[in-house]
């Protein structure tokens, strides 16, 4: 919860709008620093979790690489500081241009998913006259216990190679002269939060996997275990930094690697998920004949994770926690205002009385919110307000004469 200066100050403000919490993102990003190289682990952000261009400056000022699956993250990564031989491409469809973007770039490698992808980007290297770096995104067959739209490590998949292909994969990577094998790349699921269990497998898995490789007589440089770590969605204030420790100490204990192989890991959402809060207001509430609605500003074209996955985000009151009468509490059905049903907050939520203007919270968007916000309705896109600039901010006043 923001305490009462911050809530006044960003009570002049336009909403809906995402607030950065800029102390925490810095001190989650130096946790993971530190970390990293405790445990000698080499961390690409996911690009796609939050492309705020402050934090991806921030997070290439800490010597991490960038985890892209879009031609244009490719460009917008490298204009925000990662270098070139730091970017790494994964994405199962990757078109000519964006092949041919990122091969000039000259990145650190392509994550190639499918086998007719090494072929072409074989071709295309050989036609510039270049030589990719090419990883392979092996789909590992585990179980990430998740929400199913985001596991993809299961063998019936679209991402990654799979186990009945690896003879020709072998042939085809050995035959391949424009491209440098480097590595091999495994993402198995997002949100994953029985940490210990999960990559525990993962990492035995792979063990087997790059011995295989390394028996036909593919060096594997680099092993890239994707990202996945979960965050605490229930309870943000209690646990705002995931638990990158247990994450790294079971990946630094379970993987197999001999001098000189790096292992690399690409988290997204627990790097940026807790340092954003989606501010919205109440325009109207509605009494129903059994619920009792509150109408707010910020929608399913916001953030779309309760609409898509029926995401759960801690909603709180702000401008309730600030009076010191209205006691009493009720259930709300928390909605936004765009015309679809699904464009719900939440349902039956517990908040105390709200009235029209109250400040509202909408936790634990830092990560998948902005990135996969639409202008659905014609509705504006909520911009970034940054803590340490909130002077910056457009008020409410600007809007009416
Ligand atoms: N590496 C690869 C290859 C990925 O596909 C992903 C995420 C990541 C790394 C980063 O995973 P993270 O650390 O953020 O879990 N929109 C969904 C999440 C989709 C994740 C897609 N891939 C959501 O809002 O929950």
């Amino acid at each position: 919860m923001l305490d009462t200066s911050t809530i006044e100050q960003i009570d002049q403000i336009a909403t809906p709008f995402y607030y950065y919490d800029m102390d925490l993102f810095r001190r989650t990003v130096d946790h993971v620093a530190e970390l990293a190289q405790k445990y000698d682990i080499k961390v690409h952000y996911a690009v796609k979790a939050n492309v705020e261009r402050r934090l991806l400056e921030y997070i290439s000022s800490k010597g991490f690489g960038a985890d892209c699956v879009s031609g244009n993250e490719v460009l917008h990564a490298h204009s925000c500081g990662f270098p070139a031989d730091k970017i790494v491409y994964a994405g199962v469809g990757k078109s000519d241009k964006e092949i041919y973007n990122a091969l000039k770039l000259g990145i650190e490698a392509f994550n190639c998913e499918s086998l007719q992808e090494i072929f072409v980007i074989n071709e295309m290297a050989h036609h510039y006259g270049l030589k990719a770096n090419v990883s392979v995104r092996i789909n590992p067959d585990i179980d990430a216990h998740t929400h199913k739209y985001v596991t993809t490590g299961l063998y019936e998949n679209k991402f990654g190679i799979s186990q009945h292909e690896f003879d020709k994969l072998i042939e085809i990577l050995k035959k391949s002269e424009h491209i440098n094998f480097i590595g091999l790349h495994f993402h198995i699921g997002s949100q994953i939060t029985r940490v210990n269990e999960v990559y525990a497998l993962e990492c035995k898995r792979v063990n087997d996997i790059v011995r295989y490789f390394e028996d036909e007589g593919l060096k594997v440089e680099n092993i890239n275990l994707g990202g996945g770590l979960g965050v605490d969605y229930d309870d943000p204030d209690g646990n705002p930094i995931a638990d990158f420790e247990t994450w790294f100490g079971t990946i630094a204990q379970n993987i197999v690697r001999h001098d000189g192989q790096k292992v690399h890991v690409e988290p997204g959402r627990s790097l940026v998920a807790q340092c954003a809060t989606l501010i919205s207001r109440v325009l109207f509430v509605k009494s129903g004949e059994t619920k009792n609605f509150l109408i707010m500003d910020a929608g399913m074209n916001d953030l779309i994770r309760p609409a898509l996955y029926g995401a759960y985000h801690m909603i709180e009151n702000l401008s309730a926690s600030q009076r010191t009468f209205f006691p009493t509490h009720q259930a709300y059905d928390i909605v936004g205002p765009v015309c679809e049903s699904s464009d719900v907050w939440g349902a039956g939520r517990l908040l105390p009385l709200s009235v029209r203007g109250d400040l509202m919270a909408i936790r634990s968007t830092g990560a998948y919110g902005q990135v996969m916000a639409s202008r659905y309705n014609m509705k504006d896109l909520a911009p970034s307000v940054f803590s340490d600039a909130l002077d910056e901010a457009p008020k409410m006043t600007d809007y009416f004469e």
